[in-house]
């Protein structure tokens, strides 16, 4: 069996590199897998959240899913405090996960910054969580951006753990899924950083929610280099701006880079983000107003998200029955 699962964290506007990275090709698998997609609450505490703005990101992140087109009936899109399976899974990794795993997680370091003793013991264990998402439904395969590569090795790892520490098969060894042109789109004003919800610059970023005109004005500011577009895939190297900015329009027409080389090869940039900007706002345009669209309508989203949570704690109970069995709780049916 091939089960999917990802998720995507409810921390601020969805951005052009989530929908690149994961989203997109979420709505490409859906045909293939059985799908369980989540929105990740609980991931989203491990920094300060603001209790109102953490209910409407959470919708909207639901509504921006739908409105790439993945399909509520086919798939599970559900909210993971809506599934207590999580938590309880979570804990039980905490305990098989080892201190030195999670030190080397790059994310932890990059989040905590200088400030580690202030950091939420949720930060630092958030890769355990992550795991527990993804195992609690037994999934196969795990589509992400290449950010989260690292995450699922260490899901990787504690699967294997807990199967050899416990004699079991109980859980798969999942496969990260991490493929298209835009594996990790780049901020706008830095070519060197991810495009990130938290950069503090909304310049930085071409979120699902900007209308075209905005849209337009990120692609004309966005940081460029003195030199032309090159005109093949060896001329980019070095150019971090023009490696994003022509990944970006790669992904965006479905195409390899090398075409966009062979294309735009010898252009100015100014012209070069005028074909970027249409490109983006054809793209993009129709997602932002079927997002607008779903915004007059919680009462829908929030019924899909009941059903997807109701469909996915059916799956996740049993599993969490079977871990707690495994590990020897002494459960309710004796
Ligand atoms: P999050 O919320 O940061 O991002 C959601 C998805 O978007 C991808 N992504 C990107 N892809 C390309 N370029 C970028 N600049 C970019 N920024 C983000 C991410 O790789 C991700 O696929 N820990 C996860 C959420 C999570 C999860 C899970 C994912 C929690 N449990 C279980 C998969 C399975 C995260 O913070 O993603």
């Amino acid at each position: 069996m091939k089960r999917i699962l990802s998720g995507i964290q409810p921390t601020g506007h969805l951005h052009l590199g989530n929908h690149l990275g994961a989203i997109r090709n979420w709505v490409r698998l859906q045909d293939e897998f059985e799908c369980l997609f989540c929105v990740v609450d609980m991931h989203a505490i491990t920094v300060w959240q603001e209790p109102a703005e953490l209910i409407a990101n959470t919708r909207e992140v639901a509504m921006a899913v739908l409105a790439a087109g993945i399909d509520p009936e086919k798939n599970v899109l559900f909210v993971q405090s809506h599934v207590p399976g999580h938590a309880q899974l979570a804990w039980i990794f905490n305990c098989v996960a080892r201190l030195g795993w999670l030190n080397r997680m790059t994310q932890f370091k990059e989040k905590a910054g200088k400030s580690r003793e202030n950091a939420s013991v949720g930060l630092f264990a958030y890769p355990d969580l992550m795991a527990a998402d993804i195992l609690l439904y037994k999934a196969t395969h795990v589509p992400v951006g290449e950010d989260q590569k690292q995450h699922l090795e260490l899901t990787r790892d504690i699967a294997q753990k807990f199967n050899n520490d416990f004699g079991t098969e109980l859980f798969p060894i999942v496969e990260p899924l991490i493929f298209g042109p835009a594996t990790r789109v780049m901020s706008l004003r830095d070519g060197t950083n991810k495009m990130s919800k938290s950069d503090p610059s909304d310049y930085s970023r071409i979120n699902m929610t900007d209308d075209a005109e905005l849209i337009a004005l990120k692609i004309r500011k966005a940081k460029t280099d003195p030199e032309l577009i090159p005109d093949s895939v060896d001329g980019i190297e070095g150019r971090p701006e023009a490696a994003n900015l022509m990944g970006i329009y790669a992904a965006l027409a479905d195409q390899e880079l090398e075409a966009i080389c062979a294309q735009f090869g010898g252009w100015q940039f100014s012209k070069f983000k005028a074909e970027l900007s249409d490109l983006a706002v054809a793209r993009l345009g129709p997602i932002t107003s079927e997002i607008n669209r779903l915004k007059d309508d919680p009462a829908y989203v929030d019924g899909v998200l009941r059903d997807g949570a109701e469909r996915a704690r059916a799956i996740a109970e049993p599993v969490i029955e079977e871990v707690y069995k495994t590990v020897g709780f002494l459960t309710g049916n004796g």
